[in-house]
């Protein structure tokens, strides 16, 4: 099993395999697949016989397909691109067009995968990956099973990596996995979720278990509320038709976020094994109180961005006037939820859950506020508020861990300002690249489903953003845009927490300006640190 991999160094390359890649062309595959083989590539973790198969709508070869992906990849791999394994890993890219609505096509695509096979080595293992529009997902295994490319036979394995979102709402989830189950076993069935690939992901729960101080204080008696944020900066790119199907909710919160709130809130599982993990997150997933429409007027925000300024001072379009958008488009870009959970160890303590395209940061995180000491001993002094503490787990960028609390402050009177403790993951663990997709390609061509979805997780995901999907669709919204771009987003997320008498932590800025203030105004008193 994959989990916890110290380091790549001990971890032997993946099997011989073909990885074919539906959607060749599209963002995913410039922005996270092939940079995520390039630094498989540079850990050696793929084997020697290893090729990539690109399939896509253009008319092009081999070399126009290699050329094409060489700028995106340097610059999403940024820094870190080293061109001698780009060479290593570029002349394995093959390219071929094809028609994936056209049956016969896949004939094709079985007679250029038998040649890869017997050029390359690839022993007839084909990893298929689904870069592609969800709707095409069922028709494309369809005639994946017809063309016999997913009947395994002997060790030859056939696997198909299907991307998110899963389905557009509970109802289609279901069908699609009817659908899927009709052409292959449910071990064939990857259902990705890169947030489960993630290092700081799988971290919360080594955080969580492996630490003894931490297990007693996570429950209701010590804390407060928890705060899940995953903001993006960017806008919806390229993929303005794929998202205004989707919406924040279904594109981030029922699987990304969902995921964050299962590790943060399950129980300690017996073991790492893919089962145990699974059955704990599924609890979680079950005990979330299911939103009554009146909870979704209440516990529910959506918005759109307007047009805006970024936080480095490009002036950018609204959501509307993006590309494949509807100028009358009533998409939500950002999402907000009050989640409770009905069990022993969360009963009252509310999740707050925001995600949301052209925020003014990129930045994932979850913190945790604690409860209040009582002031009881400090009745007497100049301190005239005891503020709780809060833990941060900080998912991207500057992966970290971050408590801050009450110090006093030098002086004759008894003041408190807040500080921090800050792990940097960087500073033990160097700076390692990754998309989120590394350990997950791997996994799969290891046949290791553990960081995978099962079928069940999905539903229950939907199951929770589905009352929210319908009160939405019945009552359209009549303010988009709500929020400029470069903002936090509407005013209505701030309502939110304000109702609760509470805030969002402020999130601090990209250019790394951040005060120990985490909690503006909140504390007695508080200042910048020392330089
Ligand atoms: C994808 C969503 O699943 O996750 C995108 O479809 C989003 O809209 C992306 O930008 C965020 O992933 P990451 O790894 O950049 O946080």
């Amino acid at each position: 099993m994959s989990l916890m991999q110290p380091n790549y160094t001990q971890t032997p390359p993946a099997v011989p395999n073909v990885m074919v890649i539906f959607g060749a062309g599209g963002d995913l595959t410039r922005r996270k697949l092939i940079p995520a083989l390039l630094h498989l590539c540079n850990a050696r973790l793929l084997p020697d016989s290893f090729a990539v198969l690109g399939l896509g709508r253009a008319e092009m070869d081999d070399a126009a397909f290699r050329d094409l992906m060489a700028e995106p990849v340097r610059e999403h791999v940024g820094a870190a691109f080293d061109q001698s394994i780009w060479d290593r890993l570029v002349a394995r890219l093959h390219y071929m067009r094809i028609d994936i609505h056209e049956g016969a096509e896949y004939e094709r695509l079985r007679e250029r995968l038998r040649e890869l096979d017997s050029r390359r080595g690839t022993g007839g293992n084909y990893l298929f990956y689904t870069a592609i529009p969800p709707s095409l997902f069922a028709k494309v295994t369809g005639f994946l099973g017809a063309a016999g490319l997913l009947r395994e036979t002997g060790n030859r394995w056939r696997r198909v990596v299907v991307e998110k979102p899963f389905g557009q709402d509970l109802d289609s989830a279901t069908a699609l996995n009817r659908e899927l189950h009709r052409h292959m076993d449910e071990r064939q069935i990857y259902r990705i979720d890169h947030y489960l690939g993630k290092e700081t992901v799988q971290n919360i729960m080594v955080f969580r278990f492996a630490n003894g101080f931490i297990e007693p204080l996570w429950n209701r008696h010590h804390i407060d509320h928890v705060q899940l944020t995953v903001s993006e900066s960017v806008g919806v790119e390229h993929r303005g038709t794929y998202y205004e199907e989707a919406g924040a909710l279904r594109d981030m919160i029922a699987n990304h976020l969902l995921v964050l709130l299962g590790f943060i809130a399950m129980e300690p599982p017996n073991s790492f094994e893919s089962s145990a993990l699974h059955d704990e997150v599924d609890k979680v997933l079950d005990a979330i109180e299911p939103l009554s429409p009146e909870d979704v007027l209440r516990h529910a925000v959506r918005g759109q961005y307007g047009a805006g300024t970024l936080p480095d001072g490009e002036r950018v379009t609204a959501y509307r006037a993006s590309p494949g958008v509807d100028p009358q488009s009533r998409t939500e870009t950002f999402a907000a939820l009050k989640l409770r959970m009905d069990n022993w160890r969360w009963a009252g303590v509310p999740f707050y859950l925001r995600t949301g395209k052209r925020l003014a940061t990129q930045h994932t995180e979850i913190a945790i506020q604690f409860k209040r000491a009582p002031k009881v001993m400090f009745k007497n002094t100049d301190v005239n508020h005891v503020d709780p503490d809060m833990l941060v787990l900080r998912i991207q960028p500057a992966e970290g861990i971050q408590m801050s609390f009450g110090a006093k402050i030098p002086g004759p009177a008894m003041r408190i300002g807040a500080v921090n403790m800050d792990f940097c993951y960087e500073d033990y663990f160097g700076n390692k690249p990754a998309t989120g997709y590394e350990t997950l390609i791997y996994d799969c061509m290891h046949g290791d489903a553990t960081l995978y979805k099962h079928a069940d997780t999905i539903e229950k995901g939907w199951r929770i953003v589905q009352s929210v999907m319908d009160v939405w669709a019945a009552m359209p919204p009549r303010d988009f845009p709500n929020y400029a771009a470069g903002s936090w987003g509407p005013k209505a997320a701030d309502q939110l927490l304000r109702n609760d008498r509470r805030q969002w932590r402020r999130i601090p800025d990209t250019d790394g300006t951040e005060t120990s203030t985490v909690r503006e105004g909140l504390y007695t008193e508080s200042r910048k640190p020392q330089s």
